[in-house]
């Protein structure tokens, strides 16, 4: 593996003060972990969208910290160098602010994590807060938060109309000063995006389907190389279609080994005369 020095906060506010883009994607498993990190990706994020992309659940919901944790485990394992963040699954930190720390400890002392995202905004600061008085960098998550899917009527585009977009500019600057280190922008319009970002002072801004102007750019790996069946965002760009050389490969499994041309003797293991008729005699 290429060894690089560890990403730490420093080194991502470095390149945003370099204008330099920060990379940021979704990873759940230790093989792909170990690709990213190999690629040189700066940020990971085990998102609770594990739940639809590796489990097929239909929502976020019924991720649970046990699954996250088990996932995160595993991404750390492959990626020892990136920042790392754990997603904070459905009622991982909504009923208290000490669910909040608790389980957000968990992703530090258990899985490696370097940080947290949660959902929400001006409503959450006290969460907030109470994870970062314990040490825990925080990332916010605003605009399309796929916890309140049902609440925001559907996967949509969100903070269209100016009051709606007024009403994300402040939650964006409540979670700043609440202490998170960045934010993710989900689904929101270009121009919202920059200005949350020109106006954002102590902490980076990240972008998901929210246009150029963010200081990073964060895309959900399966999107990236058409590994989810159910859908396609928009937002998504197909880097490679991964999914369909799986599953030529797994329709030309199922050929060669239905027409007997596999395997072939490079696929296995023989055993020599003499063993072989000592067992049989053995067997006799
Ligand atoms: O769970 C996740 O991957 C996320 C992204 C949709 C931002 O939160």
């Amino acid at each position: 593996m290429t060894e690089r020095k560890k990403v730490m906060l420093p080194t991502l506010s470095k390149k945003v003060a370099e204008s330099e883009p920060i990379t940021f994607l979704t990873c759940y498993d230790y093989p792909t972990a170990y690709f990213q990190e190999q690629a040189g990706v700066d940020m990971i994020l085990v998102g609770d969208s594990l739940g639809m992309t590796m489990l097929g659940y239909d929502s976020t919901l019924p991720v649970t910290m046990d699954d996250m944790i088990r996932h995160t485990q595993a991404v750390r394992r492959g990626s020892p160098n990136a920042w790392l963040i754990g997603d904070m699954p459905y009622m991982s930190y909504q009923p208290s602010v000490e669910t909040a720390i608790r389980n957000a400890g968990r992703f530090m002392a258990e899985a490696g994590c370097d940080a947290i995202k949660l959902e929400g905004g001006a409503e959450m600061a006290s969460r907030i807060t109470g994870i970062i008085t314990a040490g825990i960098p925080t990332m916010g998550h605003l605009g399309l938060t796929p916890q309140s899917v049902s609440a925001l009527g559907g996967f949509r585009l969100q903070g269209k109309t100016a009051p709606q977009a007024k009403k994300i500019a402040d939650d964006a600057k409540a979670l700043e000063q609440a202490g998170v280190f960045a934010i993710l922008l989900e689904m929101v319009p270009d121009r919202l995006c920059q200005l949350i970002t020109e106006r954002a002072q102590d902490c980076f801004i990240i972008g998901l389907g929210s246009g150029p102007h963010a200081h990073g750019q964060l895309l959900i790996y399966h999107d990236m190389f058409g590994l989810y069946p159910k859908f396609k965002p928009r937002m998504a760009k197909v880097f490679g279609q991964a999914g369909k050389v799986i599953l030529d490969g797994l329709n030309q499994y199922v050929q060669e080994v239905t027409e007997r041309q596999f395997p072939q003797p490079e696929n296995w293991f023989g055993m020599p005369d003499e063993e072989y008729d000592q067992l049989i005699k053995m067997l006799d």
